[in-house]
């Protein structure tokens, strides 16, 4: 059996090739990198390291060569229908028998600047007869990072999602799972829905205060206000745009799901909020 994680030189890619070395031989695995000078500490693990693009085709289909499971990490909004169509399409000619796609959260009941690209990749998948599963990932805790360093100076976490929930989880948990899944070692429904307990930003706060021994609280801001607030913390237009419109989805409760599928893909609980808040934050 051979093993092939896209992706492999980001966070998740990597953290699920660290997971799926504990579960299948390394000899199998293979991580398909866009540069491959990055990929030196994977090649020492004995990872076998193949350079590709999404947007290259040929690069695909001699990556794909020989691979039977793929975990294919969503790229970069932009361009992605496209690349996405490819990886599918390369994925179909070079036989392989099944793909589990980092998906987005709700993504058949949900409509936000997110949401499209991962529809439109998950009816791909169908289309192309592939076996899969989507792993329909909630949001990284991870996310939330520099408004959480902010809130620890200032002692105000900033929203602008009202009481709206989301289901965070450690990016780490959102790799084991997906290398759990590409291991193909316990039957998985061919959708899960990776989300954490649900938490809206004051719960955030409170777990905040608990995790740091600070006094934090949170303050729900309208959309100029939190602007200002985020730039304010250094962060440019642009980016506090971004975070803004982030925001807005998760206000409309794009990110609300109730689901035991995380727990169930894992085999064992997930951290909870204050731990991994001590974790990312070096609490
Ligand atoms: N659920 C969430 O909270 C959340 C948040 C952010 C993003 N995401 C999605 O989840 C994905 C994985 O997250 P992450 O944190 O691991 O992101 P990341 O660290 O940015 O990793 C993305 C990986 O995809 C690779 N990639 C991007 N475009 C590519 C292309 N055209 N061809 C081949 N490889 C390509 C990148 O290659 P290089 O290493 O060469 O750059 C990188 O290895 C993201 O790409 C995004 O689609 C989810």
């Amino acid at each position: 059996m051979t093993y092939l994680v896209t992706g492999a030189t980001g966070g998740l890619g990597g953290y699920a090739l660290e997971y799926l070395k504990k579960l299948v031989p390394t000899s199998e695995i293979i991580a398909l990198v866009r540069n491959e000078e990055k990929a030196a500490t994977l090649k020492e693990q004995g990872i076998t390291v193949r350079v590709g693009d999404y947007g290259d085709t040929e690069s695909l289909k001699a990556a794909f060569t020989g691979v039977d499971r793929l975990l294919f990490i969503s790229g970069a909004p932009g361009n992605r229908q496209a690349e996405h169509s490819n990886v599918v399409n390369e994925a179909k000619e070079a036989g392989v028998s099944f793909i589990a796609y980092t998906s987005f959260a709700n993504a058949n009941n949900v409509d936000n600047m997110l949401s499209t690209d991962h529809q439109f990749t998950e009816q791909l998948i169908e289309r192309s007869g592939i076996d899969h599963t989507f792993l329909r990932n909630n949001w990284y805790l991870e996310n939330e990072t520099p408004l959480l360093k902010a809130a620890l100076h200032s002692g105000e976490l900033d929203s602008s999602a009202g009481d709206a929930t989301v289901g965070w989880a450690l990016k780490r948990e959102y790799g084991e799972a997906a290398a759990r899944v590409l291991s193909g070692q316990q039957d998985n429904p061919s959708i899960v829905e990776l989300s954490g307990q649900p938490h809206t930003y004051t719960q955030l706060a409170e777990a905040l205060s608990q995790a740091s021994s600070k006094a934090i609280t949170a303050r729900d801001l309208d959309d100029q206000a939190f602007i200002e607030a985020v730039k304010g913390q250094g962060l440019p237009e642009s980016a506090a745009n971004g975070i803004l419109g982030i925001q807005h989805l998760i206000k409309a409760g794009d990110l609300v799901v109730e689901s035991k599928d995380f727990e169930e893909v894992l085999g064992h609980p997930l951290t909870s909020l204050e731990d991994g808040l001590k974790e990312i934050l070096d609490l």
